[in-house]
């Protein structure tokens, strides 16, 4: 039996949020006291914060709501969608498995050992507590110019569709953040392979931030915030499946009708519309006034009266203080 099979039956059991005895989960599990133990110690380093009670009993922090394919399914109700308990990292799932997938395919993970943030950034990928789900689509045009604008259009249909789920108010930031009260909730990396002037296999992943302790502060170089913390309670596989269903519907009509119908969209969610930014592009500094975006998904700066366009590279953006 692998590793992961024991801590994985353990965590369905404690999920529940309750007490359980040392002696009934091996009793359940058909293993010793110590046995349990260890593989308690497993689902601690996975992230997942575990009270010790009365030196005999475990129960969760918080309840787990795990993942659960037919849920998704049921929502999604064609192609494939894989769940995985404990992988590197979703994106690279896809990447390494490209000519094996078809349109709108996705991988979701309870856990990634080594998610991946843009600019080579580690992502914190703690156990149950967040979303890290990739999918992938493949460009018929556009090529590598066109990722920029998939990955705007993402935020916008991801935003959108949580807005929808609970009247909440998440923002965009460009060019692939999702922001709630001034703080990130959401990071989007878009990678592809096989890149050709016009085609291009594409993996978009998404980080979404749901229920993580604020344990994790020290590994995260921005302010950050999540759904829970913000009093939004939405189901983790309601959330998963809406993103999936929503994204392969949108991402059609971007193929269409191409970036142009999304820039007002986009105008709408923009956290820092009319605000005035730090544009950090490699080494130097641009300060100016948020004015939007264009059709090539270039940000926009009002900089000495003029407007100037800046797209690519390893462009962040932050509010100016
Ligand atoms: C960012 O730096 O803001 C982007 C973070 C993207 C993280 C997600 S989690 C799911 C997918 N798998 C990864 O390894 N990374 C992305």
């Amino acid at each position: 039996m692998k590793e992961i099979t024991f801590p994985l039956k353990l965590i369905k059991i404690l999920s529940d949020g309750k007490m359980h005895l040392g002696e009934q989960l091996g009793e359940l599990l058909g293993m010793t006291r110590v046995d349990i133990n260890k593989h308690i110690n497993t689902l601690c380093k996975w992230g997942i914060e575990i009270n010790l009670i009365a030196s005999n009993g475990y129960q969760l922090t918080k309840k787990i709501d795990l993942l659960d394919y037919e849920k998704i399914y049921n929502l999604v109700r064609s192609g494939n969608i894989i769940i995985k308990p404990v992988i590197n990292s979703t994106n690279q799932y896809l990447l390494e498995r490209i000519d094996q997938l078809n349109l709108g395919d996705a991988c979701i993970a309870e856990y990634q050992t080594a998610g991946r943030g843009r600019c080579g950034r580690y992502w914190v990928s703690p156990f149950g507590c967040n979303l890290y789900l990739s999918l992938y689509w493949y460009l018929y045009q556009g090529g590598p110019a066109a990722v920029m604008k998939l990955s705007l259009v993402s935020g916008i249909v991801i935003a959108e569709t949580l807005n929808k789920l609970n009247g909440s108010n998440i923002k965009v930031k460009w060019p692939n953040d999702l922001y709630l009260n001034e703080k990130k909730l959401a990071g989007i990396l878009i990678e592809m392979i096989g890149k050709t002037v016009d085609s291009a296999h594409i993996v978009i992943g998404l980080g979404l931030n749901i229920a993580m302790s604020c344990n994790y502060e020290i590994n995260i170089n921005q302010g950050w915030i999540n759904l829970q913390d913000a009093g939004i309670q939405i189901e983790r596989n309601v959330i998963a499946g809406q993103i999936i269903l929503k994204l392969r519907h949108e991402l059609v009509q971007f193929e269409k009708y191409g970036l142009i119908p999304f820039i007002k969209r986009w105008h709408v969610l923009d956290n820092f519309l009319l605000k005035k930014v730090k544009l950090h592009i490699g080494d130097h500094l641009q300060v100016g006034i948020v004015k939007g975006i264009n059709e090539h998904g270039a940000i926009l700066l009002e900089q000495n009266g003029k407007i100037v366009s800046y797209i690519g590279g390893e462009i962040s953006l932050r509010p100016y203080s």
